[in-house]
């Protein structure tokens, strides 16, 4: 077996050689002879180099002889169906929706906006704008009209594709009176908009011919019913794959763009060394393609790999039980599971004893990762012990799109420890700077390195963002200003002596709220439109179940004389009208004034210390200490601090 260390050394200290290497795993229609062009803040991965990402993930295992494969396992537990797909069916299904796609004008390039839920289509429909080099970006169906209005408005796409809903536990969400308020709140950009119909959710193209100036609705099986399947187009391999936005500090959410070539590159090692995934090997990642883990665990790395893929429409618990995951993972021989924490924690809180574990249900399963937010070491003894198959705590991000620290247990497995998300994965150099930008990595004792900043030195290894969406000022902000030379995470943790690295929680005003990630910033902006809100603060406070939560405080406008309860139910009705309900918002607390600083800073840490029942300090520069006094006895007198508002 390979040691791990010395490759990851390999990575940093001979680029070239290790990511050329790694590249034979992709099929090139131009093959690299550079593994990358670095200048300063500036790199490109494989920049001589042309390929497609459907031709990889699709065409060449059937050309392998492989086109019987299972590629896609679809599974809903929300309607009870189940549907196979071999990659020569994907691969048919893909090409005739790319051929559809064509004739309304989309080619290399264009991007195409994506408002799923978590049927095949979704994933045919992000394949099929690959195969024409088209960009997709994914939304989240838990987001509301404004958010989708907020990325057609900057990604500017000329299709968009939906379907007539999604379905939650008791409740159906129709995505077509959403999307049509989108368009409304950003007219001009959408020719048309591409509709599945979804005998289980009302709404279909026809429903809604004319109802939004200059677009038109068709129908998803018209539009490929009329196609001619779409030849695979090559494309540059910086050539952006996708653009899927995420939460940042302000407001407005940054489409993080990833380039094809060094994504294809980066997936296919992971999958083979990070989950030990190969043809033949039956992967269940429960997440939603509108995040980064579907982008990569779902969709492309496990085809990629010319692996089984599983896609869940369901939740961990209550579709019908807490025994829904480990009967996939029993039906369908799962090798490797992903899923979040928070998952684990509901499926423990309904079910502590797993009695509704069948017994040997877990016989094929040989690791469970888990990512997205930060396993509590209660809920990894839980799984541990409970589940009998070893447990992988892996850290990475939107922008990274695959894990920066893990174990790679398709290389070597590497001894567990809890806490930590194991080692830094090939090409990330991860080290911790103090608060004045210092390298402070191996300076604690034995080597090990004090809490601080984690940052990656530049360049980041393939596969990780090539930028943000229309805006390369906005990356160098947000990511490479801070600390010159490396990209910051905004995550801040440690590593021991063993190079073993401890994420511990973000140094910005980003929350995740049940892996989900929410900026605060947004949250505040909302609770201002408010006409009776004078100020507002929302921190995110711990939650049993979702990690985080966030708590929202409100000061009110002077001689404001409101109904408190209808107040806050309206605040809440407000992120939920603007945002949407994956923000889960609340906790909705009023309060006469907020704390500050004398230099009117709103101090945060300490409210979310009070709130989470934590010691706190007060501030030598808290403006009024009485503040904190009124805010400690609202949270003690639950004079609805935090307020339950539903
Ligand atoms: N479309 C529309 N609405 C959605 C949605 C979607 N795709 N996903 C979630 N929502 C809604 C939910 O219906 C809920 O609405 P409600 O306020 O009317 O009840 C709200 O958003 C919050 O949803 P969620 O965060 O899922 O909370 P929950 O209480 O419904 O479920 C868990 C709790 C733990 C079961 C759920 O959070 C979960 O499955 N977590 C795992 C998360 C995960 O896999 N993250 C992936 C990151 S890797
Ligand atoms: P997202 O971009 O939504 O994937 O969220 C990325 C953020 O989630 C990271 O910056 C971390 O703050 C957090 N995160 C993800 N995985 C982990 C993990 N394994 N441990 C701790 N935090 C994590």
């Amino acid at each position: 077996m390979v040691e791990y260390a010395p490759e990851w050394r390999r990575s940093l200290d001979d680029p070239t050689s290790f990511w050329l290497d790694a590249a034979s795993a992709v099929d090139w229609t131009v093959v690299p002879q550079r593994a990358v062009d670095h200048h300063g803040d500036e790199w490109t991965w494989f920049p001589d180099a042309a390929l497609n990402m459907t031709v990889n993930c699709l065409d060449r295992h059937i050309d392998a002889g492989r086109g019987e494969y299972v590629a896609l396992r679809y599974h809903s537990a929300m309607t009870g169906t189940r549907k196979d797909y071999t990659y020569r069916q994907l691969r048919d299904r893909v090409a005739e929706f790319a051929g559809a796609l064509e004739d309304l004008g989309v080619s290399r390039g264009d991007r195409v906006l994506l408002y799923l839920p978590m049927t095949p289509e979704a994933v045919i429909a992000m394949l099929a704008c690959a195969r024409l080099g088209a960009i997709h970006s994914v939304v989240f169906g838990g987001f509301a009209a404004t958010e989708l209005a907020v990325r057609i408005v900057d990604a500017r796409p000329s299709v968009v594709v939906t379907a007539s809903g999604g379905l939650e536990p008791g409740r159906v969400v129709e995505y077509l009176p959403i999307v049509r308020r989108a368009l409304e709140a950003a007219p001009g950009i959408v020719r048309t908009v591409v509709v599945r119909d979804r005998a289980a959710v009302p709404g279909s193209a026809a429903s809604m011919t004319g109802s939004v100036d200059g677009v038109r609705w068709c129908d998803w099986d018209e539009a490929v019913a009329a196609a001619t399947p779409a030849p695979a187009v090559p494309v540059v391999s910086s050539d952006p794959l996708y653009v899927l936005y995420t939460s940042g500090t302000t407001g407005s959410p940054k489409g993080i763009v990833r380039d094809t070539g060094g994504y294809a590159v980066a997936l296919a090692w992971a999958m083979r060394n990070i989950y030990d995934v190969g043809p033949g090997d039956t992967i269940f990642t429960a997440s939603d393609v509108g995040w980064v883990v579907g982008h990569s665990f779902i969709v492309y790395g496990p085809l990629l790999a010319g692996a089984t893929t599983v896609l869940f429409e369901g939740k961990p618990v209550g579709t019908p039980d807490a025994g829904e995951f480990w009967r996939i993972v029993d039906e369908y021989r799962v090798k490797t599971m992903f899923t979040a924490p928070t998952a684990l924690r509901a499926i423990r809180r309904v079910d502590p004893d797993l009695e509704e574990l069948p017994d040997g249900a877990l016989r094929t399963l040989r690791t469970l990762f888990l990512a997205g937010e930060r396993l509590d070491p209660e809920t990894s003894r839980w799984a541990n012990d409970g589940l009998g198959v070893p447990i992988v705590d892996h850290w990475w991000q939107t922008e990274t799109g695959w894990p920066i620290c893990a174990n790679p247990v398709g290389l070597e497995v590497l001894p567990a420890k809890v806490g930590s998300t194991a080692v830094a994965m090939p090409g990330y150099d991860v080290r911790i700077l103090d608060s004045r930008g210092r390298d402070v990595t191996g300076t604690g004792p034995g080597g090990s390195t004090p809490e601080g900043n984690i940052a990656l030195r530049v360049p980041l290894p393939p596969g990780t963002l090539k930028g943000v969406w229309g805006s390369p000022g906005r990356f160098r902000d947000a990511y490479l200003s801070a600390f010159p030379g490396f990209y910051a995470t905004e995550d801040a943790g440690h590593i021991d002596e063993d190079g073993y690295v401890f994420v511990m929680g973000r140094t910005d005003d980003v929350i995740n709220v049940a892996g989900h990630r929410l900026s605060t910033g947004s949250l505040e902006e909302v609770l201002t439109i408010h006409h009776s809100v004078a100020e507002c603060a929302v921190i995110g406070v711990h939650d049993e179940l979702k990690g985080q939560r966030a708590a929202g405080f409100v000061t009110l406008k002077a001689h404001e004389h409101v109904d408190h309860d209808q107040l806050q139910a309206e605040l809440v009705a407000l992120v939920r009208e603007h945002i949407g309900p994956v923000a889960a918002f609340r906790d909705v607390t009023i309060l006469d004034r907020l704390p500050k600083t004398r230099s009117g800073k709103i101090l945060r840490k300490t409210m979310r210390q009070i709130v989470d029942g934590e010691p706190y300090k007060i501030p030598a520069t808290i403006e009024d200490p009485t503040v904190l006094d009124a805010l400690v006895s609202a949270v003690r007198s639950g004079a609805g601090t935090p307020q339950k508002v539903r």
